[in-house]
């Protein structure tokens, strides 16, 4: 067989996306291919710009090609565009501008849900995503401390244009000084305000809009799932309170608001030393996984205690931001990843009929 387009296809048929399962060429992932004397050149289009494994699929592909017989050299150049996992019906509408919504929640307060949320969506955008971030506590908004963003929403005459920091997009209660607020939230205050977030902000191009939940009863997880399609939420729990009961309970909430979970974040799970950055599992290893195992949900990472990272909360300055390459901040560009990753795989899923929620 000479060297041509489908022996090219064929060769990377061998090549599999180790979370979808199935090969790049069945994936619709090679683009641009071309053949010139000998050299072939293609273009990788995956659907996470923060791929774990984007490195070894680009050297997998250039090696299988390279071995077909004519070839004398290869061009392969990774880019990513990020699909949709959220299809709206008739009562929630996909809104415009926005690819996947995930949302963060717990079963319990404390937790660091605020915390992991914040720098979840900033490593998202350091991996090349575009992000943007709604303040889903309405009532005790602290994205803007922990972003150290102190700021008032204008509005462009028509939208209100989002704030931001750190290369996300970002809408809080804490934006609007209590004069503003009747001028530009109307209707009943938590739905409203939520269906506001979504529909009257000019969001633009985002491939992850990550909402922070607050903690109680699922007020605002269900005008959540009223309002919009959600791609899924990331539950965070504790070793402390790695109470089965709660974490089940929240998982199961989300499920009865037809939110799938997206995975599991265990935070505060080992101790990591603010001087010597030693590490230790003062509360014993393994009990996120295996916790995610029993809810039969992916584990998606473990963040250590790291004084640092409460100090970053305070002050604004986000770990991820700040230490990036400590292994708080390794941590949460990993657990990105997975998430990034998460979202993809859900995006090849039928979607789940919505049913009305009641
Ligand atoms: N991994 C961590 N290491 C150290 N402090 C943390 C960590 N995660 C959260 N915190 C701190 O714990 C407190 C509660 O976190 P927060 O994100 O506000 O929780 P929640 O949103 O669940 O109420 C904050 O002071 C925060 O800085
Ligand atoms: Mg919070």
């Amino acid at each position: 067989m000479g060297l041509n387009e489908s022996a090219v296809l064929e060769a990377l048929r061998a090549v599999k996306d180790p979370d979808l399962h199935k090969d790049i060429v069945t994936l619709g992932f090679v683009k641009n291919l071309t053949i010139d004397a000998g050299r072939v050149g293609f273009t990788i289009e995956l659907t996470t710009p923060a791929c774990p494994v984007k490195d070894q699929l680009r050297e997998q592909a250039r090696a299988v090609v390279a071995q077909l017989a004519g070839v004398v050299g290869v061009d392969v150049e990774m880019t990513s565009q990020v699909r949709t996992s959220a299809h709206g019906d008739a009562g929630r509408a996909a809104v415009p501008g926005v690819k996947n919504v995930i949302a963060v929640g717990a079963g319990k307060g404390g937790v660091g849900k605020t915390t992991v949320a914040v720098n979840l969506a900033i490593a998202l955008a350091k991996r090349g995503g575009k992000v943007a971030m709604i303040d889903g506590d309405i009532y005790g908004p602290n994205v803007p401390i922990m972003l150290g963003l102190q700021t008032q929403l204008t509005t462009d005459g028509n939208k209100i244009v989002p704030a931001e920091k750190y290369g996300i997009q970002v809408v809080s209660m804490g934006f609007l000084t209590q004069d503003d607020a009747p001028v530009i939230w109307r209707g009943p205050m938590l739905h409203g305000v939520i269906q506001q977030f979504f529909r009257e902000v000019r969001w633009a191009e985002v491939d992850y809009l990550v909402i922070d939940l607050p903690p109680g009863t699922g007020d605002v997880a269900l005008s959540l799932a009223q309002t919009v399609p959600v791609s899924g939420a990331i539950v965070v729990t504790t070793p402390q309170t790695v109470s089965l009961a709660d974490t089940r309970r929240a998982v199961r909430m989300y499920q009865k608001l037809n939110i799938p979970t997206l995975g599991l974040i265990e935070n505060m799970s080992h101790f990591v030393c603010p001087s010597c950055q030693h590490e230790s599992d003062i509360f014993g290893k393994g009990g996120g996984e295996s916790l995610a195992e029993s809810l039969a949900v992916p584990f998606l990472g473990r963040i250590p205690i790291y004084e640092p990272i409460r100090v970053g909360g305070d002050i604004g300055v986000p770990i991820v931001v700040n230490e990036p390459d400590s292994p708080a901040g390794r941590a949460f560009l990993s657990a990105a990843e997975r998430t990034a990753a998460q979202v993809s795989i859900a995006s090849f899923r039928k979607p789940i009929p919505l049913t009305p929620v009641n």
